[in-house]
């Protein structure tokens, strides 16, 4: 007879062999659309491309993608013209690439960074004025920021506190206070540019799941010391950008300007909310890149930028919940309060074995305390889910005959491999969708150092999903 603990072996192994042999099944029925695409470097899959780009280089978004990945799927799969939309615009890049090549584009994005960064880059597309430029100029010149009276602090988060040197946070406060007297077109630019260079004058770097703190800011945990390098002054780093900027406005004034016609609309909410607002067939194309399933923590990562534009520790909060569930702290969305009409796709992720199988491992795991956290279980459910509805809705109001591109990367915890290239193209074959292409980068990425030792090393797949709604559905 078995014992309550065989019963539980013998349950884990079937599970895993389940997990093992559906995820085979996917392979098998996707393989044959799954080249490894020699053109997608990493440099183009993400931001790296755009360092070298005028406007595009001003404010590094690692998130990214490059603008150039826009324009080798476009080209690649004859997109038809028409709206483009992007669900998780991020800084923008698919916007202003697509809206470069003559489409009116659409963007949703709900951290308010990306939302600064896109809104000033519209008013350049739209034309800076002389006044502004020589304005501009005689900030560098006349360092107002020295002189400036301060009458504003910066929100101190409790993951920011301490972030600058004395000096700099002194700067940084007069500058903001006086860039209030100067008319929008200057005040955003020069706001823009104040948050351009919050990173290189702090203690801090962005790190994936945390900022990481320099040893010079006396808030550093554990046995490392991180020495970042070089911390700028705020004079010299502002200076630079200013100046980059500028650079910019006066010699490449837009030969895209062409298409000065075409708009580029914002939508500063979550795409949960928003999604169901559009209209049936609608875009012509939809690329985007969503958070991955990988516990990267936007608000936390962009904590300094998002304290300069004031939200708070409650903000914070709600906009970490807010957004589409990749971390552990992420709580259940109640997503039938959002949209009553998302029984079809919350029925095809209850209904999707593999997920399925996968979510029953990592409860088992959480259940016998073998993950190392506990929300990561929550965390995979939710975005599996968000994910459905997300793509169930951008079939709605995709066109026939258009294209939805999508990048993501596979994951793994505690020894599950998780192929989310398959399970979101199955969701997305379930809704209509021709899975015309699921192209791999050449080199997948390795996993943790920390789940390499104890799970061997695996390389998993990065991904561009390339969805077709055929002129049939
Ligand atoms: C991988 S980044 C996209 C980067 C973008 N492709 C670019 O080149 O700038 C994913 C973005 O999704 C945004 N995001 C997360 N949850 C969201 C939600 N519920 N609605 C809209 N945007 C969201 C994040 O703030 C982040 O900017």
């Amino acid at each position: 007879m078995l014992t309550t603990i065989d019963k539980h072996v013998k349950n884990n192994v079937e599970n895993i062999d389940k997990i093992e042999a559906l995820t085979t099944e996917l392979c098998n029925r996707f393989g044959n659309v799954m080249p490894h695409d020699v053109n997608l470097s990493r440099q183009i899959v993400s931001f790296q491309a755009n360092k070298q780009l005028p406007v595009y280089r001003w404010y590094k978004y690692k998130e990214g993608f490059s603008a150039n990945l826009i324009h080798y799927l476009f080209n690649k799969y004859d997109v038809i013209e028409g709206d483009v939309l992007d669900p998780f615009a991020g800084i923008g890049t698919a916007l202003f690439a697509s809206n470069e090549r003559g489409a009116v584009s659409h963007g949703i994005e709900l951290l308010p960074i990306g939302q600064e960064v896109m809104r000033t880059r519209k008013l350049v597309e739209n034309g800076i004025k002389d006044e502004t430029v020589k304005r501009i100029k005689r900030w560098i010149t006349g360092k107002y920021w020295k002189t400036a009276k301060k009458d504003k602090d910066i929100i101190e988060l409790n993951i920011t506190r301490g972030a600058y040197p004395e000096e700099t946070k002194k700067d940084i406060e007069s500058y903001l206070s006086r860039i209030d007297a100067e008319p929008p077109q200057v005040r955003q630019i020069l706001l823009f540019a104040a948050l351009c260079i919050l990173e290189p004058i702090s203690f801090t770097r962005k790190d994936g799941q945390y900022l990481r703190w320099d040893y010079r800011s006396g808030r550093t945990w554990g046995k490392k010391r991180f020495d970042k390098g070089e911390i700028l002054s705020f004079d010299r780093a502002i200076t630079d950008k200013l100046n980059e900027i500028l650079f910019d406005i006066e010699n490449y004034k837009r030969e895209s300007r062409k298409h000065k016609n075409k708009e580029v609309f914002l939508y500063e909410s979550s795409c949960l909310n928003q999604l169901p607002k559009f209209k049936n067939n609608f875009f012509a194309s939809i690329m985007t890149s969503p958070p991955y399933c990988n516990r990267y923590d936007y608000t936390r990562t962009y904590a300094l930028e998002l304290a300069v534009l004031g939200i708070d520790e409650s903000g914070l909060k709600s906009l970490r919940q807010t957004m589409l569930s990749s971390t552990v702290e992420n709580k259940e969305k109640d997503l039938l309060a959002i949209n009553p009409a998302w029984t079809i796709p919350i029925s095809i992720a209850n209904e999707h074995e593999l997920l399925q199988a996968i979510l029953e491992r990592l409860k088992y795991l959480k259940d016998n305390g073998k993950l190392n956290n506990n929300g990561i279980f929550r965390m995979v459910r939710g975005y599996f889910y968000e994910m459905s509805c997300v793509i169930y809705e951008c079939f709605r109001i995709l066109k026939k005959g258009g294209y939805f591109f999508m990048v993501n990367d596979n994951v793994k915890y505690a020894g599950i491999s998780i192929p989310v290239d398959l399970i979101l193209s199955d969701f997305a074959s379930s809704f209509g969708f021709d899975v015309e292409n699921i192209l791999v980068l050449p080199q997948g990425k390795g996993n943790s150092s920390q789940q390499m030792g104890q799970h061997g090393r695996e390389v998993l797949r990065k991904c561009v999903y390339v969805w077709h709604k055929g002129v049939k559905s």
